[in-house]
């Protein structure tokens, strides 16, 4: 179900809209949002992002450009939650071209740097660093690089591109 709130950029793909649970949420031009995935109220998607299946965005994430977030990530927004305890989220922020790995948790509250990356499965209760790859429960720096051509020069000599 997509909600008539929702607003749409231009180009945005959805994989199977009977599939997914999108409500009062923004999402820009060209992105693109896998199966199985809920995006609640007030979250924010920027322009060619990419969301994959079965990922949870809940009220008061911000996700800015060109940001992936790996199958089965979660996100909070309430460190104590409690039955009846109504609380002002805290806003988690995904700075542009930032990855989230496969089955991370994302703690409420963090930001994430640029074109940094979070490794599958990590657990991140604390700021990363841009230009940096954090992994781990709790998630620690595994390596920082002083820019976004440093850091992409280490992910190609680690795996070759294909050709498409
Ligand atoms: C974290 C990651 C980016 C690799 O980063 P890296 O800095 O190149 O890491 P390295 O391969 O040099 O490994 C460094 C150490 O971290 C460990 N490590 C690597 N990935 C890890 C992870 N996800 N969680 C915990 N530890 C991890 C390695 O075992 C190694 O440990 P050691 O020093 O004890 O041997 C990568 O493993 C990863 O998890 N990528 C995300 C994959 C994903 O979710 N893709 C989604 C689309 S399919």
């Amino acid at each position: 179900m997509i909600d008539k709130d929702v607003v749409l950029g231009k180009g945005v793909k959805i994989f199977n809209s009977d599939q997914v649970n999108i409500f009062g949420c923004v999402i820009g031009d060209n992105s693109f949002v896998g199966p199985f995935v809920e995006i609640t109220r007030n979250t924010i998607i920027g322009k060619n992002c990419i969301v994959e299946s079965h990922s949870f965005l809940c009220d008061s994430v911000i996700l800015e450009d060109n940001v992936f977030i790996g199958h089965g990530a979660m996100f909070t927004n309430d460190l104590y939650p409690m039955v009846g305890m109504h609380v002002q989220y805290l806003k988690t922020i995904v700075k542009a071209g930032a990855s989230i790995g496969t089955n991370s948790t994302i703690v409420a509250g963090v930001t994430i740097g640029k074109n940094s990356v979070v490794g599958a499965g990590a657990v991140v209760t604390k700021d990363v660093e841009d230009y940096s790859i954090y992994a781990g429960n709790p998630a620690k720096l595994l390596k920082r690089f002083n820019s976004k051509e440093e850091i992409i020069a280490y992910f190609r000599s680690k795996q070759k591109l294909s050709e498409k």
